[in-house]
C-alpha cells in the first residue's frame, strides 16, 4: 500500500519533470526559459544533464496535462506539484507557474522535486519557490545535484559544498563536477552521512556575503562532528561561486580553488586576521572559538594536528592549545 503510494508520487514527479521539460521547447518556452538559461551562460548539454524546464504562465497547465494522463487529484497533491485553493480546497492549481525549474533528483537520479526561480526582479515574490517534504522527498537527506556528482565525488577523494542550484550547474560547466549544494538552508546529519557514502573531504564555497560566511561556520563545525576534513574558500564580496566562474572563466576558477582552499582552521583565522592583530581580548577568543571546532572532530590524531596548525597560526604556545581542548574536551562529556 505504502510501497504503491511512494511509487505513484515517483511517477508523478517524473511526469512533471519531463512536462517541463518540453514546455522548454514551445514557443513560450524558448522565448522565455530557454532564453533565460542562455543569458546565464547554461549550454543545451547542461540543460539536459540536469533536467532544467519552464513552468508555463497559467494556473493549471500540469494539472491538466496529469489528470488528462490518468493521475489522481489525492496522488497529485501529496506530490506537492498541486495545491488546494484557499477558501475553496476543491480548486486545484499549479505550484510551479511562470519560472524556470530544477529537478531535485535522488541520488539514484529519480525525480524527487523542484526548485523553481523567478524570472524577474520582482522583490515581492520568493526568488525560488520549492517542492514541501513528501513521502519521496525528505530535504534534510538530500543534496543538489549528488547524482550528478557521486561519481566525480569517489574518484577525486572530495565534495565541493555550494549554496545554490545555479552554482552546481556553473561549477560543471568550469569542469567540476564533484559539487553539491544544500540550497540555503543549513546542513543536516543526513546530508553528511550522505557525503559520507562518496568521500570524507569537503571543500566548502559559500557566498562571499557575511550570511554565506556565517552559514559556512555553523556547517563547517557540523562536518567536522562528521569526522570529514573541511577546507573552505571565500570567494571576492557580493560573489557566489556561479556569478565568479561566470566572471572569470573556468581556468581562473580552477586556479583561484587551488590557490584559496584553506583548512577550516586557517580558513577561521583568515576571516578575522585583521581583528585580532588590533584586539587582544577578540585574539582570546577567538582561540576558544577555534579550540572548540577542533574539540568536536572525532579523531585524536587529526585533532593534534590541528592544534598544531593552530598554535602556529595564531603564534601562541601548543601546550595552552591542548589544555583549552582539553577543558573543551572535558565539557562535552
Ligand atoms: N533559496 C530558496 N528560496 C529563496 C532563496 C534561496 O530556496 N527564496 C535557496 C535556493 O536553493 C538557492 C539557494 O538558496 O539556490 C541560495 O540562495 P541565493 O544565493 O539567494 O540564490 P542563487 O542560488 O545564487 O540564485 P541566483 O544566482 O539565481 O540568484
Ligand atoms: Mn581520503
Ligand atoms: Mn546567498
Ligand atoms: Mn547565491
Ligand atoms: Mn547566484
Amino acid at each position: 500500500q505504502e510501497q504503491g503510494e511512494r511509487e505513484s508520487l515517483f511517477i508523478a514527479l517524473n511526469f512533471a519533470k519531463d512536462f517541463f521539460v518540453k514546455n522548454l521547447k514551445t514557443e513560450e518556452g524558448k522565448s522565455i526559459g530557454l532564453s533565460y538559461f542562455k543569458e546565464r551562460g547554461f549550454t543545451p548539454s547542461i540543460i539536459e544533464k540536469f533536467d532544467l524546464g519552464y513552468a508555463l504562465d497559467g494556473w493549471d497547465h500540469l494539472l491538466k496535462a496529469a489528470k488528462e494522463s490518468g493521475f489522481q487529484e489525492d496522488i497529485l497533491l501529496k506530490s506537492g506539484l498541486i495545491l488546494q485553493k484557499e477558501g475553496d480546497p476543491t480548486r486545484l492549481y499549479d505550484r510551479f507557474r511562470n519560472r524556470v525549474t530544477f529537478t531535485i533528483h535522488n541520488v539514484s537520479g529519480r525525480p524527487i522535486g523542484f526548485g523553481a526561480r523567478i524570472l524577474t526582479k520582482d522583490k515581492n515574490q520568493p526568488k525560488y519557490i520549492n517542492s514541501p517534504e513528501t513521502p519521496i522527498y525528505h530535504k534534510s537527506d538530500v543534496l543538489y545535484g549528488m547524482f550528478q556528482a557521486k561519481k566525480a565525488i569517489r574518484d577525486k577523494d572530495n565534495c565541493y559544498l555550494v549554496e545554490g542550484y545555479t552554482d552546481v550547474i556553473s561549477l560543471h560547466l568550469s569542469g567540476i563536477e564533484n559539487v553539491v549544494a544544500s540550497s540555503g538552508t543549513s546542513l543536516t546529519e543526513g546530508q553528511i552521512k550522505l557525503i559520507k557514502r562518496f568521500t570524507n573531504h569537503v571543500t566548502v564555497l559559500y557566498d562571499g556575503d557575511n550570511a554565506g560566511i556565517k552559514a559556512s561556520l555553523r556547517g563547517i563545525d557540523l562536518l567536522l562532528e562528521g569526522g570529514l576534513l573541511v577546507k573552505a574558500v571565500v570567494f571576492p564580496d557580493g560573489e557566489d561561486p556561479d556569478s565568479f566562474s561566470q566572471k572569470v572563466g573556468t581556468q581562473a576558477f580552477q586556479d583561484y580553488l587551488e590557490a584559496n582552499s584553506r583548512d577550516f582552521i586557517g580558513f577561521k583565522i583568515g576571516l578575522y586576521q585583521d581583528e585580532i592583530q588590533r584586539d587582544p581580548i577578540r585574539k582570546a577568543e577567538l582561540i576558544r572559538e577555534v579550540v572548540q571546532s577542533i574539540g568536536k572532530i572525532p579523531d585524536p590524531i587529526i585533532r593534534s594536528v590541528y592544534a598544531k596548525e593552530a598554535s602556529g597560526l595564531l603564534s601562541i604556545e601548543e601546550e595552552i592549545i591542548h589544555s583549552e581542548l582539553n577543558k573543551a574536551l572535558l565539557k562535552v562529556q
